[in-house]
């Protein structure tokens, strides 16, 4: 089922199942992927991290598509061991990327081993001159932040990314692209499950700004939701 708001360009999409949401998540990113890849040759896709997305990743490391026109990028991830279990990119490449045909020289990892100052400016230089993003993929934290970008934190939005000290949720260093370049991007679909996300989606169809709101490219965003009410 699909309502869509007028509100801030947002189109908010409920599903009844984790199967069901996954299987709608992982069409649309399959989709996206061939429209750009007849539109530009290649399909400039950046992952969420976190739990939310692990069951959509599992998914489309069965399927079938154009990987080596794949190139993938990170919108965040923690300041941890290239192999820690706990890296947004270690998880990416665990359930999916290691399990497809994407050139290892497409996937770009962000380099928080080398810590949040020194990960942001090499993941920069490696953004530097990209066209749109095809698809970004977002997640939702239960305080209504979406990739490392939390509630009251000032972010330098002049760069594309940028270093996070003092993130609520562990790790405290982080690295995230800023909100001007999540915007800039074809699409951008938010991957939201589970009952504790509930207050962050009731402040979000409020109006209450929070940080997921930042995030409105010109052709706004839509939100697969499972486990959670549209009130
Ligand atoms: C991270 C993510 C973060 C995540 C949300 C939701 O590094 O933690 O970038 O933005 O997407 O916190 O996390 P869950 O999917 O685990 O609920």
């Amino acid at each position: 089922m699909t309502q869509s708001s007028s509100i801030s360009n947002t189109r908010w999409h409920t599903f009844e199942s984790q199967d069901g949401i996954n299987l709608a998540a992982a069409t649309r990113i399959l989709a996206a992927a061939q429209e750009a890849i007849n539109q530009h040759g290649s399909f400039l896709v950046v992952l969420a991290g976190g739990s939310t997305p692990k069951s959509v990743y599992k998914l489309l490391s069965q399927q079938q598509a154009d990987w080596a026109n794949w190139h993938v990028y990170h919108n965040d991830d923690r300041c941890l061991p290239i192999d820690h279990l706990e890296r947004n990119s270690k998880m990416a490449r665990d359930v999916w990327l290691n399990h497809v045909a994407i050139p290892q020289t497409q996937i770009h990892d962000i380099p928080t081993e080398l810590g949040n100052v020194e990960g942001a400016k090499a993941y920069a230089k490696t953004l530097n001159g990209l066209r749109a993003f095809d698809l970004v993929i977002l997640g939702l934290g239960e305080d209504g932040h979406t990739a490392s970008l939390f509630p009251n934190q000032i972010v330098d939005n002049s760069a594309d990314v940028v270093p996070v000290f003092d993130a609520p949720k562990p790790p405290a260093d982080r690295v995230t692209m800023s909100q001007n370049r999540l915007n800039n991007a074809h699409e951008v679909l938010f991957l939201v499950t589970g009952a504790g996300k509930q207050d962050a989606i009731d402040n979000w169809r409020k109006g209450v700004k929070i940080p997921a709101t930042l995030i409105a490219p010109a052709n706004g965003v839509d939100v697969y939701c499972f486990g959670v009410k549209l009130n």
